[in-house]
């Protein structure tokens, strides 16, 4: 199957949506998919990894047998730039669809599978490309910085493009007198303006994900856990950014936990992160904040669509790989430069 390189699920991007093709039989999927009891997943991606002279990048937020096997895990900035230095033939990026766009973007002539084809962002789905094109009219004389967590269409139509990891600093080399739109999260554009004293205009976007935690249960937390420290990613609510003892990126948050005296974290992100930390600091208690309600929404829905299973069948079967329109790739793949350029 391949997938288009535009935001998964607006009516707009599905319609622009550039080929979606099946090469294989049901029966042969179904073959697949039948084996896979049998197999020994682990030693049958690394096989598959030497075959197609592949490289595995997965997102801090992966399952952990999926980390487990990957070549690189990292945050949305560290995985771009592995994904703009690697030789691999092959790139199997396990993580949602605009970090696996992003991949391509960088790299037109190398293949960039997506385990799951379904794997999208509720940030890149709340920036529908028209919508943000009518958005930015109102706008002409502004710089537009958007955040990594969109589509290669809204890309395009960005100055430069951000990560959570470099956001403050990327906003912070424009120059003072130069207006600003930032998109798609309100809530790390609102942490940006405080970090860099910036006005900037914003797109009312957020991450369904970490919008569910709760004040009051991390309150809680902190009576129980005098200690703690509370660590939370700038995708969270301004209510709880405000009382964080320390705010950053995936990769941010892991080395705190790393380099902090403490020996209590109250992680407010997407749990998946919880395996590295684990792994780099088993001493360490590291709680996960709570959402609201008692349910696993703190785990993110479209990250973890992807499985190890998925994994492998993705090599196997060289399936779902993102293509792309090249004039669409050029277009996005200058503010994208800029970013690394910048940060
Ligand atoms: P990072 O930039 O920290 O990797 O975050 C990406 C993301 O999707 C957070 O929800
Ligand atoms: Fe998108 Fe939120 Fe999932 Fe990150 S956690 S990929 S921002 S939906």
């Amino acid at each position: 199957m391949e997938i288009s390189s535009t935001a998964l699920f607006s009516p707009a991007a599905l319609a622009a949506r550039t080929t979606v093709s099946d090469p294989f039989t049901s029966i042969a999927v179904d073959q697949d998919e039948r084996m896979l009891p049998l197999l020994d997943l682990e030693s049958e991606i690394i096989r598959l990894k030497v075959e197609l002279n592949a490289i595995i990048l997965a997102h801090y937020y992966q399952e952990s047998d999926i980390q487990d096997v990957a070549d690189v895990v990292g945050d949305s900035l560290e995985l771009s730039r592995r994904a703009a230095e690697t030789n691999a033939d092959v790139i199997v990026f396990a993580g949602v669809h605009f970090m696996a766009e992003t991949a391509k973007i960088l790299n037109p002539a190398k293949q960039v599978l997506l385990p799951d084809a379904n794997a999208g962002c509720s940030l890149a789905d709340g920036c529908p490309p028209e919508l943000f094109g009518k958005f930015l009219a109102r706008y002409p004389r502004h710089t537009v910085v958007s955040y990594i967590n969109t589509s290669a269409a809204v890309k395009a139509m960005s100055d430069i493009i951000c990560t959570s990891s470099n956001a403050a600093k990327i906003v912070s080399q424009i120059p003072i007198d130069q207006p600003i739109v930032f998109a798609p999260d309100r809530n790390l554009g609102r942490w940006v303006m405080k970090q860099t004293g910036r006005d900037m205009v914003l797109w009312p976007g957020a991450c369904i994900v970490h919008e569910t935690f709760s004040l009051r249960k991390i309150a809680q937390l902190r009576e129980q856990h005098p200690q703690a420290e509370l660590i939370a990613h700038p995708e969270c609510e301004e209510p709880i950014l405000r009382i964080a003892d320390f705010v950053g990126s995936t990769s941010a948050l892991l080395r705190r936990v790393k380099e902090s005296a403490a020996s209590e974290f109250i992680v407010a992100t997407e749990p998946g992160i919880l395996h590295a930390m684990h792994a780099a600091m088993p001493g360490k208690l590291i709680i996960p904040a709570p959402p609201e309600s008692n349910c696993a929404c703190n785990e993110c829905p479209h990250m973890r669509l992807n499985t190890l299973e998925k994994v492998y069948l993705a090599m196997k079967r060289r399936s779902p790989e993102i293509t792309m329109d090249e004039g669409l790739r050029q277009r996005a793949l200058l503010p994208i430069q800029r970013m690394l350029e910048m940060s």
